[in-house]
């Protein structure tokens, strides 16, 4: 707490590993969130069906900013022929990860410890993966736009993007209505702007909104961004975006 107040004067941010609990309470909450949604729901429906069919037959995918692997453990489960990657910098996350990979026997899921900013000058992931997936996992990094773009250079020609994250607008007055608001300014401002500040990085925090969102990604160069509503997941957006 004593941090985070005193980042309010100095803007230079706060390491994510000032937050020892984060990646268990992230992963207590994803749990719950990709459990109910993630395979039913969310799947099913990206690209109008063709991505759960590409998944069932086989294909290369990445999840950046995988934390502790909720997502992966479950798409993997569920898609035996497709070989999963999860990149996330934070070490201890992913030891956790690799431990409940062995402890489920899964033989077609990996993880890298990565920078995402670094990924775009990384000639061993060009144009690997068919489909990349970012759950919550952008508007907390430190140099976002990098990581856009190394998403972009890890993508296959014809490869798809899901960003998932919070639905807001850009601009606080827009956010006036939000059901849930001052709760997510609150969360923001105490974490994912703190850490998005640190290695001088952008700290657009967890209100980044749509606006910012696209821009971004059009910055990126991704081409044909779809922002998509989710009716099992209204708290979230879902950022469709083809290479
Ligand atoms: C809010 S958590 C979301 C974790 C996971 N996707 C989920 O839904 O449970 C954001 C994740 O992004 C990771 N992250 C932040 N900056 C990163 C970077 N520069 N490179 C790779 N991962 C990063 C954090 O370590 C954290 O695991």
């Amino acid at each position: 707490m004593t941090r985070v107040l005193d980042d309010f004067s100095t803007g230079a941010g706060i390491e994510f590993s000032a937050y020892p609990r984060f990646q268990a309470f992230m992963s207590q909450l994803s749990h719950a969130k990709h459990r109910q949604g993630l395979i039913l729901h969310f799947l099913p429906r990206v690209d109008d069906g063709r991505m759960m069919a590409r998944l069932v037959k086989g294909i290369r995918v990445c999840d950046l900013g995988c934390g502790q692997g909720i997502a992966l453990h479950l798409m993997a489960q569920h898609f035996p022929a497709s070989v999963f990657v999860g990149i996330d910098n934070d070490a201890s996350a992913i030891d956790e990860a690799r431990q409940t990979t062995a402890d489920l026997g899964l033989k077609n899921l990996t993880f890298q410890v990565k920078d995402a900013a670094a990924m775009e000058i990384d000639s061993d992931v060009s144009e690997k993966f068919d489909y990349i997936t970012a759950f919550d996992a952008v508007h907390d990094q430190s140099h976002p736009l990098a990581a856009l773009r190394g998403v972009r250079h890890m993508l296959a020609q014809e490869g798809l993007f899901s960003m998932v994250d919070i639905d807001a607008a850009s601009h606080p007055a827009q956010n006036m209505d939000h059901p849930m608001g001052p709760f997510l300014y609150t969360v923001s401002l105490m974490h994912c702007m703190p850490v998005g500040l640190s290695d001088q990085g952008r700290g657009l925090g967890m209100m980044w909104g749509r606006e910012q969102a696209v821009s971004l990604l059009e910055q990126a160069g991704f081409s044909h961004i779809q922002v998509l509503e989710m009716a099992h997941d209204p708290c979230n957006v879902h950022y469709l975006c083809h290479r």
